[in-house]
């Protein structure tokens, strides 16, 4: 009996070092250990021994037990380190190929004029407020003192959703907005796209952007609008930059001035860039009409402001030198990554 437990346990060795996988390694056990196992098959049989050999077989058959375990158990870890090397050796990166460099975008020239106006703003303590594109005719017009059948309404003519819902043609109806939900002082400016009814060209769009300013408080006079536009000028096209007043019409505004800048290429002597004029027409400004303010519960005999408004595209092609408003619209990469 006992020549025949060295011989299971050789042959069982045997068996478990060849073994090449998981599967194999279970059948060695099944067929060594296992209920109907070689190894269980001579302890059944030890019931015939003598009382002096029982213990000294059931010993050996123990450690031939305890062999038989340690060499599966340790040709298992073996098969699984393999396997992990195997897989480690085909899922291989090489970390030290060079990357592939993501394309890095910037910034639309009409973002990032708008971006540097807000910055401007913002810094003279303005809050940033947004208005709808669809727009009330109310909001649009009637409470900026534009009835209907009034002749503003000819240069600014737009889309209709219905006749009382259009497509805002300036960001001027975000004043009435706040001036409704606010309460003076107020100091905000609304940049957005607004829309008009004209055919594209090279200085028109249907579609472009503005930005309003509106500050109400008591005492606001067009000497707080002269000093704030001065500062603007300059923070905006640099140091020296003169503004130049000519009185003009709105109808929410009274007076009201449209305001041009020195040329910043030129100084003001005359270049390509203001055409040879010196100056350059940038925005529209006034002291808000005392029925507007009315119009929103804003008593105008305590109460005064001043508002106004400019293009951003305007700013941005003089400030590149664009020629060509569609320009901006094309998105054409080579144009774009000039600025
Ligand atoms: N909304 C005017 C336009 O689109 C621009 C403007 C002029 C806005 C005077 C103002 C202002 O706030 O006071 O032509």
């Amino acid at each position: 009996m006992k020549e025949k437990l060295l011989e299971i346990r050789a042959s069982a060795l045997d068996a478990a070092a060849a073994a090449q996988d998981e599967a194999s390694i279970e059948k060695v056990r099944i067929d060594y250990l296992g209920k109907k196992g070689a190894l269980t098959a001579i302890l059944r049989g030890m019931g015939a021994l003598s009382a002096q050999e029982r213990p000294v077989i059931g010993q050996l058959a123990n450690e031939v037990r305890t062999a038989i375990e340690a060499a599966l158990s340790e040709r298992g870890g073996q098969l699984k380190a393999q396997a992990l090397d195997r897989r480690l050796a085909a899922e291989k990166l090489d970390v030290t190929a060079p990357g592939r460099k993501p394309a890095v975008g910037q910034r639309h020239p009409l973002a990032k004029v708008e971006a540097e106006l807000c910055e401007i703003f913002t810094g003279m303590g303005f809050d940033i407020v947004e208005g709808p594109e669809v727009e009330y005719d109310k909001y649009n017009f009637e409470k900026l003192n534009i009835p209907k059948n009034h002749p503003a309404r000819d240069t600014q003519d737009t889309f209709y959703i219905t006749e009382n819902i259009l497509l805002r043609s300036q960001t001027s109806p975000v004043q009435v907005r706040t001036m409704e939900q606010r309460k003076p002082p107020i100091r905000i400016i609304s940049p957005g796209r607004v829309y008009r009814s004209d055919a594209v060209d090279a200085t028109h769009s249907p579609v472009f952007h503005q930005l309003e300013g509106l500050v109400v408080d008591r005492g606001i006079t067009m000497g707080d609008l002269k000093g704030m536009l001065e500062y603007f000028a300059e923070k905006l096209f640099g140091e020296g930059t003169r503004l130049r007043f000519r009185p003009h019409h709105f109808p929410f505004t009274e007076p009201s001035a449209e305001v041009d800048v020195s040329c910043f290429v030129c100084g003001g002597k005359g270049c390509r860039v203001c055409k040879g004029e010196g100056w350059i027409e940038i925005l529209g400004a006034g002291m808000v009409h005392p029925s507007v303010l009315a119009g929103c519960d804003i008593d105008p005999d305590v109460y005064s402001g001043f508002a106004f408004g400019l293009g951003i595209e305007r700013i941005v092609m003089r400030k590149y030198n664009i020629n060509d408003m569609r320009l901006l619209y094309e998105n054409d990469l080579r144009f774009l990554r000039q600025f």
